[in-house]
């Protein structure tokens, strides 16, 4: 009998997890089925209750699930336990079900993001001046893994700029050894970062935050969270504006569900020839 995962999502149809997590299951040689679901918007509770409940019931129901937009908070609720890096991120990720049949949620979002910087990019994190650019969800979620990193300086800066004042309260005093501040995108002007990352979901809209020019230190980097075939609009920013070096979430994507994985089923996977794939893959698309 194989053990059920699925992620559930809404919209999901173009969801890369179910590729991704049937690579780590043939490449570990674990026995499970990855599926992708759409939840109605208004039911996510009932879908994951269905999903989880057969296996209460001694049946072959689902042992593990990843949850993506619009949901993480619906799951952040719905789980019994939280992990405490899930509990100050306000978003849940990765649901797994233990042996009392207690549900577990935890976010694997920025454990994914700081894997990629660090083990892909090559990023030495170690004293860096850090620029994060937005402050909803995405940005909640990996604050905590970056301040955890060994940098220097944690720098948030939003649209509206009470968010980002939010967030720092929340987070002010985890790691003492790095500075958080909130910025405006006008009290940013002057200050340089090594690392510029976007967590804004503006690229959705082909928007851009209106960032002033010359933040970027000479071997800045700039990272989009989002990814598409071609570099984003963060991304043609960052070259615009003499930010060298540039990189897409394709790797935090992969990172992620690799930490899930492990969470789930205590073996890690190799990430470099699945995002290589899907790098591949996304390739093909445009051409
Ligand atoms: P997510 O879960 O993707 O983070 P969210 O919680 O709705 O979604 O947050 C979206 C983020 O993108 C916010 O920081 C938002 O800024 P506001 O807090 O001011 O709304 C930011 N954002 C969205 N569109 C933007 C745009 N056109 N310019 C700048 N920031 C934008």
């Amino acid at each position: 009998m194989q053990d059920k995962y699925v992620v559930l999502g809404n919209p999901i149809a173009h969801s890369r997890s179910p590729f991704i997590h049937s690579c780590f299951a043939q490449q570990t040689q674990q026995q499970l089925s990855y599926t992708a679901q759409l939840a109605p918007l208004d039911d996510f509770e009932g879908t994951i209750e269905k999903f989880f409940a057969s296996l209460e019931a001694g049946g072959q129901g689902g042992k593990g699930a990843n949850i993506t937009v619009p949901f993480k908070l619906n799951a952040l609720v719905y789980a019994d336990q939280l992990a405490p890096r899930a509990k100050r991120a306000g978003a849940v990720n990765t649901l797994w079900l233990d042996k009392h049949n207690q549900v577990w949620g935890d976010n694997t979002d920025g454990v994914g993001l700081v894997t990629d910087l660090t083990a892909n990019l090559g990023v030495n994190l170690q004293q860096a001046r850090v620029l994060l650019v937005g402050a909803g969800g995405a940005a909640r979620g990996v604050i905590e893994p970056l301040l955890n990193a060994g940098i220097a300086r944690l720098v948030i800066a939003n649209r509206t700029p009470e968010k980002a004042v939010q967030l720092v309260k929340i987070f002010h005093g985890l790691n003492l050894e790095a500075s958080l501040e909130a910025h405006t995108w006008a009290s940013l002007a002057g200050k340089q970062f090594d690392l510029i990352i976007n967590a804004t979901s503006a690229s959705l809209a082909g928007e851009l935050p209106p960032l002033p020019q010359g933040l970027g230190a000479p071997n800045c980097l700039a990272y989009d969270m989002m990814y598409a075939a071609k570099p984003t609009p963060f991304m043609d920013w960052a070259q615009r504006s003499g930010i060298k070096q540039q990189a897409d979430g394709l790797g935090m994507l992969v990172e992620q569900a690799a930490e899930a994985f492990f969470i789930w089923r205590k073996v890690r996977p190799q990430t470099a020839p699945v995002l290589a794939q899907l790098r591949q893959a996304l390739a093909q698309e445009i051409s």
